[in-house]
């Protein structure tokens, strides 16, 4: 497996709080069977100790030349998770080695999680005609997408894909966050399960609990969320394929409606 998303690099923002625990978080994931893990620190908010771009490419090599010593089956890649702000556009231009995955076109943007920035639409048209592509970290614990899921829906149509994080299925973030993750799911709205691991204990590494978990959907499925596509993203080959997206809004049942007007 490939894990897409992780704070594992030690104090860098409110992962990994030391080497030891990052060692540990490799030393799990390596256990789970995921065999390459994407180091993708918060940039561009309040939980990011990183006020230099270049410090990215710096606290990584450092990392993975102290990690080598423990000779761990597993490959760790640069990538970062970027915060929108208005100028990101101009940033991933002057710094898309650092902020996209692996150096490739695809990078992770992440929304405050109470809203959503008008104009999003018009930034993932601009980014994409730039070269880029958006994927858009953990939706489902956001309000505006929990309340109208029509909404990553009509930013998935444009090009930008979503990556789920798989705590969210375990109930971590609460029920409502849960529920969402399997709307999302049944939508057919989601590219990429990833751990967004930041601790050993609350939001801690691992992937293969999924296949247990997420029983209801094929096996093939899974392996689509957590190996296919993550490798394409690596290798910045095409996402494959995932069928048909359903409009939330499409076949809305009254308890859903309910639901959402609740938010
Ligand atoms: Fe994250």
């Amino acid at each position: 497996m490939i894990d897409l998303h992780s704070h594992i690099i030690p104090e860098v923002d409110d992962g990994a709080s030391d080497f030891e625990e990052a060692v540990n978080m490799l030393k799990i994931s390596e256990q789970d069977g995921i065999r390459t893990i994407v180091a993708t620190p918060h940039v561009f908010c309040d939980r990011s100790e990183i006020k230099d771009l270049e410090k990215i490419p710096e606290e990584f090599k450092k990392f993975k030349e102290k990690v080598k010593e423990f000779e761990l089956n597993i490959e760790i890649l640069q990538g970062a998770e970027n915060y929108f702000v208005s100028d990101l556009r101009e940033r991933l231009n002057s710094f898309s080695n650092i902020l996209t995955i692996n150096k490739s076109d695809y990078f992770l943007i992440e929304f405050p999680f109470e809203f959503i920035f008008p104009g999003i639409k018009e930034f993932i048209f601009n980014i994409m005609t730039d070269g880029f592509i958006p994927i858009i970290c953990h939706p489902e614990r956001n309000r505006e997408f929990q309340r109208n899921p029509a909404l990553l829906y009509e930013f998935l149509k444009i090009g930008a894909f979503s990556q789920v994080n798989a705590g969210s299925f375990k109930g971590i973030y609460g029920a409502e966050v849960r529920l969402v993750a399997y709307d999302l799911l049944k939508f057919n709205l989601v590219h990429i399960i990833a751990s967004d691991c930041h601790n050993l204990e609350d939001k801690e590494p691992g992937l293969s609990f999924l296949y247990e978990k997420l029983r209801v959907i094929q096996k093939e499925k899974i392996d689509m969320l957590v190996r296919i596509i993550p490798d394409s993203i690596i290798s910045n080959k095409p996402i494959p394929d995932i069928g048909t997206m359903k409009d939330p809004n499409a076949k809305i049942s009254f308890f859903d409606l309910f639901r959402r007007k609740l938010k």
